[in-house]
C-alpha cells in the first residue's frame, strides 16, 4: 500500500523527483532567484521567520538567505534526496514530509510555495490553501503558473501533473482576512535574471 494519499505525491517522492532535483541547481538559478526575491520581499517588514513548502534542494532559500542572513527557515519536503541537500545547507528545520500529512503548531512570518501548488492534487488543494494560511502569522507568498481559469497542461510527457489556476484569487476569496499587496510576473526571456514565466503573489493577513 503506498504512503501517499494522491499520484502526484508518488511522483515528486520517487525518481522523477530525484532528477528534478538534480538539474534543480546552479549559482545563476541563485542569482535570478535573489533578483525575484528582492523585488517580491521589498514590500514586507520585520520578517524573522518563514516556512517554504516544496523547498527542494533549497535554491530559494540560499537565495534568501543571501538578502535576509539572519532569518530563520524552515521547510516542508516529500523527496527524501532533496531534503538531504536542504539539510546540509544548514538554513533551518527541514521536515521531509508531503504537505498534505504536514502539520505544526508553529507559525512563521512568511509562508512561501514556489512551484508546488501548480503539482497538487486540485481536488486536494483546498487543504494546502488552509495549510499555508494556518502556518503564516503575517504574509503568504505564492510563486505559481498563473491561468484565469484552471487548467491541466502536459508536464514533461505526463499527464495530471501539473495544473495552472488562480491560486492566489482562490486564496483571497477563500480567506476574507486576506489582502493583497503585490504582484508580478518573471519572464523566461529576461536579460539578466531568466526564470520559467512564473506569476508572483504576496499576500498579508488583515492585523
Ligand atoms: C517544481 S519543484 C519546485 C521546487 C522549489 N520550490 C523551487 O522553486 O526550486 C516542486 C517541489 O515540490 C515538492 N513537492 C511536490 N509535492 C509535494 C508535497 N505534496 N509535499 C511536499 N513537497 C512536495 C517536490 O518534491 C519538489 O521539490
Amino acid at each position: 500500500m503506498s504512503k501517499f494519499k494522491t499520484e502526484q505525491e508518488e511522483f515528486w517522492a520517487g525518481d522523477f523527483g530525484n532528477e528534478y532535483t538534480n538539474r534543480n541547481q546552479g549559482t545563476n538559478l541563485i542569482a535570478a532567484n535573489t533578483a525575484l526575491f528582492s523585488q517580491v520581499l521589498s514590500k514586507t517588514r520585520r520578517i524573522s521567520s518563514l516556512i517554504e513548502i516544496g523547498a527542494n534542494r533549497g535554491m530559494n532559500l540560499a537565495a534568501i538567505h543571501n538578502l535576509f542572513p539572519e532569518l530563520k527557515m524552515d521547510a516542508v519536503e516529500i523527496n527524501e534526496q532533496a531534503a538531504a541537500e536542504l539539510e546540509a545547507l544548514g538554513l533551518g528545520e527541514v521536515y521531509q514530509n508531503s504537505i498534505l500529512s504536514f502539520s505544526t503548531d508553529i507559525q512563521y512570518d512568511l509562508a512561501l510555495s514556489k512551484g508546488v501548488l501548480i503539482h497538487i492534487d486540485p481536488l486536494l488543494l483546498d487543504k494546502v490553501y488552509e495549510k499555508l494560511y494556518t502556518l503564516s502569522r503575517k504574509y503568504i507568498c505564492l510563486v505559481e503558473y498563473y491561468n484565469p481559469v484552471p487548467v491541466e497542461v502536459e508536464y514533461r510527457g505526463n499527464t495530471n501533473r501539473l495544473f495552472k489556476r488562480d491560486f492566489a484569487g482562490d486564496m483571497l476569496d477563500k480567506f476574507p482576512d486576506l489582502t493583497l499587496l503585490d504582484y508580478g510576473f518573471v519572464y523566461h526571456r529576461d536579460n539578466n535574471f531568466p526564470q520559467d514565466d512564473l506569476t508572483w503573489f504576496l499576500l498579508a493577513k488583515k492585523h
